[in-house]
This record gives structure tokens, C-alpha cells and sequence, in this order.
């Protein structure tokens, strides 16, 4: 089986030894950092914005992957960029005109990527697919950590996987919500190549083991 990342969500994070959080993530075996930014509008939740990311920064050691759950994001593109982002995710429910918005993102030399909300079909993404780095298979209904893994994702990885392999798209397929020691085996089986991990990480007793077993699919 090809080697998955892990991506641990700081939104479960403790926000008040969030630097004892980031390093605890520098030295885990997790890939990238998951940063989750919501405007209280695109979701009904706010997260953290701007102060936070920059501080963020300052000690994160691996790949930045922030995920805008916000409206108008291109508005925000540079900022997010000159922030230290290296991978920018937005809504496919939230930008009318994706195309423009992905070369955008690209043009600032961030990757980018395309969040689609559980209710919203893979088949939507077939004249982008090419053109982007990811899809994030929400797993949830963005807005809040801790909850229930929504059982028709596995359909949708399977659909994106068949939808990458016939157009020769090299996108990753990422999987955010929900994810636990209950699904992430059988979600990388299906295709799954980043697992999002927030509370299932951060509540656990001992989250470096538990990112540890994340990788090694070892429950
Ligand atoms: C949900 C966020 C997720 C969240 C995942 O809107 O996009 O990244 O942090 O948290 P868990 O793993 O607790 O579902
Ligand atoms: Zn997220």
C-alpha cells in the first residue's frame, strides 16, 4: 500500500499551549500541519484568523496546509501566501469562478486545493481536476471538530480516485472529519492519500502514538 500523510487538525488543538501542541506535532510522525480558518459566515463557527496563522508559523516545521472554510477567498489569496501557506484549500461551494481563483492560488506558488462539502458531487470537479493539487473530501459538514464520519465518503473516494485515474490528473485526495482508528484503514484502501485527524489526535491520551498509529494504520 502506498505510504499515506497525516495531517493533524490544530483546531482541536489546546490554544492556550498551542506552542507545546506545534512542537508536539514537529516531533511526531505527522506530515503536514491541518489550519483550519472560518469566517462565521461560508460556516456557522469562527476559528482563528491572521495573528494566529502568522504565530503558527513561527514554530511549525512541516507543510502548512490551511483550508479556508470562509467567502470570497480571493480575496485573502496573498495574504494567506505571504502568511508562509503551502497549500490553499477553498470551497467549491464558495467560489463562483474556480478556475480564476485556482490559477490565483498557483501563481503565488501555493498549491492548491478544493474542499467539496459532503453534499456536493464529485463529478462537478471533472474540468478542474488537472488543474489542482487536491480535493478535500469533507467528511463531515465543516464548522466543528468532534464529529460523526459520514459513511458515504468511502463512495466518494472511489469516485474521485476512478475520476483522477481517467484524466490523468496527479490531484491527491485528501480526507477531513470524522477520521478515527474506525475508518482511516479503509480509507486509504479506497484511494485516500492525506487523512485530516483532529480530536481523534488531540483528546487521545498519548497524540504522537496516536499519529503514529495513524500511519501505521495500526489499531
Ligand atoms: C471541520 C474542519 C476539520 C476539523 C476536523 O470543519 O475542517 O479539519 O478540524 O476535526 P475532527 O477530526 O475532530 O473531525
Ligand atoms: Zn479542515
Amino acid at each position: 500500500m502506498k505510504k499515506h500523510l497525516i495531517a493533524p487538525s490544530v483546531l482541536a488543538a489546546d490554544f492556550s499551549n498551542l506552542q507545546r501542541d506545534i512542537e508536539m506535532i514537529n516531533e511526531s510522525d505527522a506530515d503536514w500541519f491541518h489550519i483550519d480558518i472560518m469566517d462565521g459566515v461560508f460556516v456557522p463557527n469562527i476559528s482563528f484568523g491572521m495573528p494566529v496563522l502568522r504565530d503558527i508559523k513561527k514554530h511549525a516545521k512541516k507543510t502548512l496546509d490551511v483550508h479556508l472554510m470562509i467567502v470570497n477567498p480571493d480575496q485573502y489569496i496573498e495574504t494567506f501566501a505571504s502568511l508562509g501557506a503551502d497549500i490553499l484549500t477553498v470551497h467549491y461551494e464558495a467560489c463562483t469562478h474556480m478556475h480564476r481563483t485556482i490559477q490565483a492560488i498557483k501563481a503565488t506558488g501555493m498549491k492548491a486545493g478544493i474542499a467539496l462539502n459532503p453534499h456536493s458531487s464529485v463529478n462537478q470537479l471533472r474540468d478542474i481536476i488537472k488543474d489542482i493539487d487536491l480535493v478535500c473530501l469533507m467528511s463531515v459538514n465543516p464548522g466543528f471538530g468532534g464529529q460523526s464520519f459520514i459513511e458515504n465518503t468511502y463512495n466518494k473516494v472511489k469516485e474521485l480516485k476512478e475520476l483522477i485515474q481517467s484524466t490523468g490528473s496527479v490531484c491527491q485526495i485528501e480526507i477531513d472529519g470524522g477520521v478515527t482508528n474506525k475508518n482511516a484503514k479503509k480509507l486509504v484502501e479506497a484511494g485516500a492519500n492525506i487523512l485530516v485527524a483532529g480530536s481523534y489526535v488531540f483528546k487521545s491520551d498519548n497524540p504522537t502514538e496516536t499519529i503514529s498509529k495513524l500511519i501505521k494504520l495500526d489499531f
